[in-house]
């Protein structure tokens, strides 16, 4: 069975989508670890009540005991090759750039969900963006992807794209709404494409 951790910051309802994709035996792996880099993160309540390992590092435990960023990621990706050793990390929602510390220790391995297509919105707040162009007239559809994990941020290459349409009308939620529902199908798809793909490359 492959072994995913998944790799939050929030509310989780990606994760969520994982977790009910597995149930129905859609995932193609199992989600052996739920890491968060917040305490307060409403997806480690998803991880814990579907019976999913958690655990919880901040960077402030790390910046409070005068260690860098590059110690946090070294450290993290150390203890979860350990204890997991994982054919797949996901990154659904996981506010905070890895640096190569992390990304290097599982080369191919990590992928992220990002709310815009390849090369349009890098970086956070993609979706207000999106709807600050909508509202001017410049953007008449915006999408998501779930790419392949590098250094530069959202540049790895796409594994899964959506166009998703500006409506007239639109408030800034119906849109979110309409890139969140989106999301929760593409995710579990990426998941499993990727491990398949694995498989045929062994
Ligand atoms: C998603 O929109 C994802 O694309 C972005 O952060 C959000 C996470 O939402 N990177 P959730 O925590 O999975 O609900």
């Amino acid at each position: 069975m492959k072994n995913i951790v998944v790799l939050i910051s929030g509310s989780g309802s990606n994760l969520q989508a994982l977790i009910n994709a597995e149930a129905q035996g859609q995932l193609g792996g199992r989600i052996a670890l739920v890491v968060s880099n917040r305490k307060a993160a409403y997806g480690l309540v998803r991880a814990a009540e579907a019976n999913i390992p958690t655990l919880v590092r901040t960077l402030k435990e790390y910046k409070d005991s005068g260690k860098t960023r590059e110690d946090y990621d070294r450290d993290l990706a150390a203890h979860i090759e350990a204890t997991q050793a994982p054919d797949l990390i996901v990154l659904a929602g996981w506010m905070h750039i890895l640096s190569p510390a992390f990304i290097d220790q599982f080369k191919g391995k990590i992928i992220n969900l990002h709310p815009a297509l390849p090369g349009e919105l890098d970086g956070a707040h993609a979706i207000d963006r999106a709807y600050e162009e909508f509202k001017a007239g410049t953007r008449t559809r915006t999408g998501i992807m779930v790419h392949h994990v590098i250094p530069e941020v959202d540049k790895g290459e796409p594994i899964l794209t959506k166009e998703i349409p500006c409506v007239a009308g639109d408030t800034l939620e119906m849109l979110e709404e309409r890139i969140h529902a989106a999301e929760h199908q593409i995710l579990p798809n990426a998941v499993r494409l990727v491990l398949q793909q694995g498989d045929e490359a062994l």
